[in-house]
């Protein structure tokens, strides 16, 4: 782990957008432009994790204005070195903490980026920040994928979650503490590297008393960014909670 950049450090940071080129892939990031957009209407938007600016770049180009967090400063360059980048303001720091000027109608947290925090406290200080971000009705939008214990066989605690010529990832499961490490596997000129990243799963329903802790209800639960139906079967959620109207 870099000291200051988390497990977004330069190396990271070089080849995410490449590495990640799938969810950069514009039928991946319109319904999601689509979704926050409709939420954000005249208001601000907040994200959490920003990142390189997959999503915040297209939304801010719709007219929404957003205002970054991250820890990253090596991820937080490549997205001001973007066309439009450095238009969008990001204040570096923990998301689970830092707190911004202003308020929003809507904050958002996307793949799968809740799981960075790695204890049940720093991500009830999560929900608590946003609450105290949002304006009275405005919305925390969270992606994440539901823990994938079902396709866990008892006793095991690895699973392939990538697979192909260059590229290998396992997810490694301490399910007594609800923990998971992505194991990254990269062939990159001839060589191997390896990036671990630590995470805590959390089930919806952790999610909503985590939301309740900050004053937030739900307000929709969907499978996917397009509202697809939220069920069993499941791999992953698009979840909004609101802040009171008063
Ligand atoms: C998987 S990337 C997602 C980036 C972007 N949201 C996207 O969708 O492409 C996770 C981002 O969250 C940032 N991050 C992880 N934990 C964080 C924390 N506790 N506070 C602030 N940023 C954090 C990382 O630096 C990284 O930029």
């Amino acid at each position: 782990m870099d000291e200051h950049d988390g497990y977004f450090g330069e190396r990271v940071a070089s080849r995410y957008d490449e590495s990640a080129a799938e969810m950069f892939d514009p039928a991946v990031v319109d319904p999601v432009v689509d979704f926050l957009a409709q939420i954000a209407g005249s208001g601000r938007a907040l994200e959490l994790g920003i990142g390189t600016g997959r999503i915040a770049l297209p939304l801010a180009q719709r007219g929404v204005p957003v205002h970054g967090i991250d820890l990253s400063k090596a991820m937080v360059a490549r997205l001001h070195a973007k066309p439009g980048g450095k238009d969008i303001e990001v204040t570096i720091g923990d998301f689970a903490t830092t707190t911004v000027d202003g308020t929003f109608s809507v904050a958002y947290l996307v793949f799968n980026t809740i799981m960075n925090l790695t204890t049940q406290e720093a991500q009830v200080a999560c929900f608590r920040n946003v609450a105290a971000h949002l304006e009275p009705g405005g919305c925390f939008v969270i992606e994440v994928g539901v823990p994938d214990l079902q396709r866990l066989p008892p006793g095991e605690t690895i699973l392939a979650f990538h697979v192909s010529e260059t590229r290998w990832g396992l997810d490694e499961y301490d399910v007594a503490s609800q923990g998971l490490t992505s194991h990254h596997f990269e062939i990159v000129d001839g060589k191997a590297h390896r990036n671990s990243i630590p995470f805590r799963y959390a089930w919806p329903s952790e999610l909503d008393l985590m939301a309740q802790l900050a004053g937030l209800s739900l307000r929709e639960r969907w499978s996917g960014w397009k509202r697809e139906p939220f069920a069993s079967d499941s791999r992953s959620h698009v979840s909004v909670w609101e802040s009171p109207r008063i």
